[in-house]
């Protein structure tokens, strides 16, 4: 008996981290996974992502940690999904604007004017609409996590907008996004893709002469700088989604089958938490830029009711089964 005891202790001796390491906490995590988004540090979405993190840390007792990458610094959005769909990085936040190119099955929810108002939207995406979207990722390497709010896109242009008139002939930039150049060219502007994080650039050189985006993007960016005039239309209600890639979820499985699960969970908590202070943020920038030269129009009805008869030409494009989709949208 005492040999095994000695041979037990020689062992445990030899070999004290490997030994530890299925212990967990104090001694490490068992994996890191990495974290992309493309928003600075204080962007809700960013918080979103360090909240989550926190609370994946916790509820797997240290053994699995993720490393969140804010304001780029693994790459523009395109570069990420790519990198995520091969396993590269292992969580990401994309806009739809960006993503429904490489997942076409999405791009019914960019359509312009798509719900009534924020509620509208949530009401969509908590419900079985929102899962059978969030599941669309499993066929090209990922898993739907969880969404998140993003509000909705207007115009803003280095010249005075007062109407729609002042839309066309404008060089417009759009993401890196088929469908969002042929939306915005249904207004008479010409689009040019360019990568989020260029716009400022192209702003100030007047490569282009506005660009269309959520107010707390507009602002953070600083695009408000260079681009005066937030013309609020309102043309696209974008949410946003949490993608895990498949490899990151094999990983995961491995270490403990049930972690999957309470991972799952963690963003689902992550998503009610960016909801809450999406809204926060939206108040505090408006404050923010009403200290500013910023002029904000918000259009009458007529011209609201003028830019979507303009693109509603786009819904002549969906076929059968995204018709039906987008009468269950409508009655919900
Ligand atoms: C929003 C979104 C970004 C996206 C950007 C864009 O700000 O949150 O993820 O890259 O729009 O217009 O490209």
């Amino acid at each position: 008996m005492n040999r095994i005891l000695l041979l037990m202790a020689t062992i445990l001796m030899l070999f004290p981290t490997s030994c530890a390491r299925t212990g967990g906490e104090d001694n490490g995590p068992e994996l890191i996974l990495r974290y992309a988004d493309n928003q600075p540090e204080y962007y809700p979405t960013t918080k979103a992502a360090r909240y989550f993190a926190s609370m994946v840390e916790e509820r797997t007792n240290g053994r699995i940690s993720i490393e969140v990458y804010g304001d780029g610094q693994l790459g523009g959005e395109v570069s990420v999904l790519e990198q995520l769909l091969i396993g590269g990085i292992d969580f990401s936040r994309f806009s739809l604007g960006t993503l429904a190119e490489t997942m076409p099955e999405m791009a019914i929810l960019e359509m312009p004017y798509l719900y009534n108002d924020s509620e509208h939207m949530w009401r969509v995406l908590d419900g079985e609409v929102g899962k059978d979207f969030l599941s669309v990722a499993e066929k090209y390497g990922a898993v739907g996590m969880c969404w998140f709010d993003a509000g909705a896109r207007s115009f803003y242009t280095r010249n005075p907008v007062n109407s729609p008139k002042d839309i066309a002939g404008k060089r417009i930039r759009v993401q890196e996004s088929e469908l969002m150049s042929t939306l915005i060219e249904l207004l008479g502007a010409k689009s040019i893709q360019i990568p989020y994080s260029d716009v400022y650039s192209a702003l100030q050189l007047l490569k282009i002469d506005g660009a269309e985006n959520n107010m707390p993007s507009y602002y953070y960016t600083g695009h408000y700088l260079v681009s005066p005039y937030f013309y609020m239309d309102e043309h696209f209600r974008l949410p946003e989604i949490m993608l895990m890639s498949s490899a990151a979820k094999g990983k995961i499985e491995s270490v403990d089958p049930e972690f999957l699960a309470i991972i799952k969970e963690c963003a689902m908590e992550a998503s009610i938490y960016e909801r809450k202070i999406w809204k926060e943020t939206e108040e505090e920038v408006m404050k923010a830029l009403s200290q500013t030269d910023v002029v904000i129009t918000k259009p009458s009805e007529e011209d609201i009711e003028a830019i979507r008869t303009m693109m509603a030409p786009i819904y002549s494009s969906l076929n059968k089964e995204e018709r039906a989709i987008l009468e269950e949208i409508r009655s919900i």
